[in-house]
């Protein structure tokens, strides 16, 4: 039987099967060659949704916002600042109005929770942008990213280095396991992963043939990696203060050119965004003058390599938004 994902939420891929997301792979890269070619496919014409940011964003909103264009959609962008979300209605509350007038809503913010109260309430596909536990629309860009440089995603080798029990860490650990690529987790013991998300990613993890692993030894993490992944040391939502602690804790963790050398010769490197390489963000110059620090989470050098693909992996993010938004609203 064909995969219908037709009036699904999206809020994380624990909640998807290895099949549903191949699929969702595949639509991406059609809707990749269309937007490529100049073909239009306003599929969703007549169509309106609502994105929700209550953190900051440059390439998730960009990206629903230029992919709910390209498919003919009306698009509203909502910030705390200009809602009353939060602050005079509860979520329960505005998913019930918002559900009445659009056919979709994205939102960004900080709990899981809050994203799976929205989608109860609302009657109307939702799609996590990002909580403080997962980041799901990320996770196709990576994999289409992967598949696109190396030609596969099973069995490919995946490193993860740093705060590997944020939003990233936990979504790539279950979308390695999903789709069959060998995850391990590189980062201080105090980081890693939730003993029962790293249990059930495990579980899955049998299912496809892949392996998770955890070590707080670099040589031991880096050696033989297909791809080496790394992400900020300081999430959004979390409080100044822990800078120093977690500079301190996730240095020798940082991807150079050293951690780079014990991964496979044609390895890739690959980040999220936004990144602390150089001092030139506000943050990453007050970071400098505070603790002496100009790189952080990766060097200059790498992040600037020609094994770095990351400008790749955030064109990525727009193409596969939307293969979400098509095959949720169609
Ligand atoms: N990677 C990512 O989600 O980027 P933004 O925070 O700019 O949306
Ligand atoms: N872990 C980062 C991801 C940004 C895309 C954050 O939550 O700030």
């Amino acid at each position: 039987m064909g995969i219908n994902l037709s009036g699904r939420n999206y809020l994380k891929l624990l909640d998807y099967t290895s099949q549903e997301i191949r699929y969702l792979l595949d639509l991406s890269k059609n809707f990749k060659d269309m937007k490529r070619a100049g073909v239009p496919h306003r599929y969703l014409e007549g169509k309106n949704i609502v994105l929700l940011f209550e953190k900051t964003s440059t390439r998730t909103r960009c990206s629903f916002e230029v992919a709910g264009r390209d498919l003919g959609m009306g698009v509203t962008y909502l910030d705390p600042g200009s809602s009353q979300m939060g602050k005079k209605e509860s979520i329960p509350d505005t998913a019930r109005v918002l559900g009445r007038m659009y056919d979709g809503i994205e939102y960004r913010g900080f709990s899981q929770e809050l994203v799976e109260t929205l989608a109860e309430y609302a009657g109307v596909p939702v799609w996590n942008g990002l909580t403080d536990e997962f980041h799901p629309t990320q996770m196709l860009a990576d994999m289409l990213t992967i598949e696109e440089k190396l030609g596969r995603l099973k069995g490919v080798n995946f490193t993860y280095m740093g705060d590997a029990r944020n939003n990233m860490g936990n979504s790539l650990m279950v979308v390695c396991a999903k789709l069959g690529l060998n995850f391990t987790a590189c980062a201080p013991k105090e980081l890693f992963p939730a003993e029962d998300l790293v249990a059930k990613c495990r579980e899955i993890a049998k299912e496809s043939g892949s392996t998770i692993t955890l070590t707080e030894d670099v040589k031991e993490g880096t050696t033989n990696a297909d791809v080496i992944y790394t992400d900020i040391w300081v999430s959004m939502g979390e409080p100044d203060e822990v800078w120093e602690s977690r500079i301190k804790m996730l240095k020798p963790y940082q991807v150079n050119a050293a951690a780079m050398a014990n991964a496979k010769k044609d390895a890739i490197f690959m980040h999220c965004l936004p990144s602390f390489h150089d001092t030139k963000t506000t943050i990453g110059a007050e970071i400098a003058k505070k603790f002496g620090v100009t790189e952080m989470e990766v060097t200059d050098e790498v992040f600037e390599s020609k094994q770095s693909v990351v400008f790749d992996e955030a064109e990525n993010r727009m193409h596969t938004i939307k293969a979400v938004m098509y095959a949720t609203l169609k």
